[in-house]
């Protein structure tokens, strides 16, 4: 990864010159080593929301965001949804590579024989009202299992690290249908053994003790690829929060916690949910222009949701294939006519044919198209952000286990641009005005 090239650096006020060294990685941008900066020149750089900052070396996922490109360890995400299942995605995001059938068949071994909770941990459930949001839950249930196995983990082990992932991968599924089931006031599904992760889900989430429940396998892959999908995505905002929880070394169910919260807003995952809202506030194709003119006008706080990436300034591979799959849900469960999905596919049409959104090269995300195929396999829209947690938790724990690996790792502590008052003395209260 090193590279000879430097960047000459001549601060104007003093004249003198830093070289600072550039660094190449395998794809994408160089990187200019800013790591001995402050100490040679005092200065700091400044990058609120980090838009041109690495915050780390990674092998895990690469993304072009110009030529819409997105590949976990390598392999492209149009086929590893179309030729592999999310196990073998979990696989690969934790051990850099895919499965053999051995290998995979222990994966599902390990998960099927860790997919049941602590029966105590059901107890969290009953402190929260039954409308509380299923993400509030989350950050409760979650970061209740860091009570569970607080001891079991010496995270400079590789081999506690693994059960971490394994526990963490295998109990989600389980945890996100019981926060459905606390929701609706119905019983908790315990997981059957017998069945495939994403069975196993659907099964806990729709199914009742009352009859017996056999998921529609055209569902169950349409699920199992959203899971794809929504596996990793380099140092997104919830990923950059489980890496800097953990470079304290704090337990690791607790920075998976701190990643919930964070992609819990709607301007991350949140947004699958928002964008649903959206569509039915828009209501009928007649009103698009009227919330198009809303997105684009500076005083209005309205956003398209669904729209627009940090990263992508072209196409979002992921909503691609989600439309996709869209397509294929709504086909099999005889909804093509399916309101919101035209209503969904008419505003897209219509804002990739508006100037302010070629100019400001806002295209459909990975949240876009993905409310509509939930909400058509029977899922709530409040169950959505928890579903891509479920799904985004295997990247939380790769990227931590590769940070915890990480010989130069260190605790993550930015600086700041100080704007505030300089020093100055107090006051006797009897003389303040
Ligand atoms: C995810 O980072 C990841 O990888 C995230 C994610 C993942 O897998 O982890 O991909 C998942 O979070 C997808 C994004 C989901 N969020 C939304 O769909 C919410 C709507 N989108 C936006 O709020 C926004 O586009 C962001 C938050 C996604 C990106 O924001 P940026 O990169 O900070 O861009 P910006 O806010 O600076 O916007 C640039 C310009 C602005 O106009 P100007 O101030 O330059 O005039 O584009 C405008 C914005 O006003 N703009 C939008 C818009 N998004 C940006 N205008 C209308 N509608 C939008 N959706």
């Amino acid at each position: 990864m090193d590279n000879p090239t430097v960047i000459k650096l001549i601060n104007p006020e003093t004249q003198l010159a830093f070289d600072l060294p550039m660094l190449s990685g395998t794809l994408g941008p160089d990187v200019i080593d800013i790591r001995a900066l402050y100490q040679q020149t005092g200065l700091f750089t400044y990058d609120p929301g980090f838009t041109s900052t690495a915050s780390c070396s990674s092998a895990i996922t690469y993304i072009d965001g110009e030529a819409g490109i997105l590949l976990y360890r390598g392999y492209p995400i149009e086929q590893l949804a179309e030729k592999c299942d999310f196990l073998e995605v979990c696989y690969l995001l934790m051990h850099a590579d895919l499965p053999n059938a051995k290998e995979l068949k222990n994966l599902i071994k390990s998960t099927t024989e860790h997919s049941m909770v602590h029966d105590q941990l059901t107890n969290f459930y009953k402190g929260f009202r039954r409308d509380a949001h299923p993400m509030a839950i989350m950050v409760g249930v979650v970061g209740a299992l860091s009570a569970f196995y607080h001891d079991a983990i010496d995270i400079k082990r590789p081999d506690h690290r693994y059960i971490c992932a394994i526990r963490l991968i295998a109990k989600m599924p389980t945890i996100v249908a019981m926060c459905y089931k606390y929701s609706i006031g119905m019983p908790f599904m315990y997981p059957q053994n017998k069945l495939g992760y994403v069975e196993n889900f659907m099964y806990m989430l729709l199914g009742s003790p009352c009859e017996t429940y056999q998921p529609n396998p055209v569902l169950v892959r349409a699920l199992d690829r959203i899971l794809i999908l929504h596996a990793d995505h380099e140092q997104n905002a919830s990923t950059s929060t489980v890496r800097l929880a953990g470079s304290s070394g704090a337990n690791p169910y607790a920075c998976v916690t701190a990643g919930i919260a964070c992609l819990w807003g709607a301007a991350h995952g949140g947004a699958n949910e928002a964008v649903l809202k959206m569509l039915e506030e828009i209501g009928d194709v007649t009103q698009i222009g009227h919330y198009i003119a809303r997105a684009k006008d500076k005083n209005d706080p309205f956003r398209l949701m669904g729209f627009g990436h940090r990263v992508y300034k072209n196409y979002d591979p992921r909503a691609k294939l989600m439309r996709e799959t869209c397509h294929e849900v709504l086909t099999e469960l005889g909804l093509h006519d399916d309101r919101l999905f035209k209503l969904a596919m008419e505003l897209e049409r219509i804002a990739l044919e508006d100037d302010y959104f070629i100019t400001k090269r806002l295209y459909p995300n990975v949240d876009f198209y993905s409310g509509i195929v939930l909400r058509a396999l029977g899922i709530p829209s409040t169950m959505f952000t928890a579903i891509f947690a479920m799904a985004r938790s295997i990247g939380w724990i790769a990227q931590w286990d590769e940070m915890i690996a990480d010989p130069e790792q260190k605790i993550g502590r930015p600086r700041q641009l100080y704007t505030g008052p300089i020093q100055r003395d107090v006051t006797p209260i009897a003389t303040r005005s």
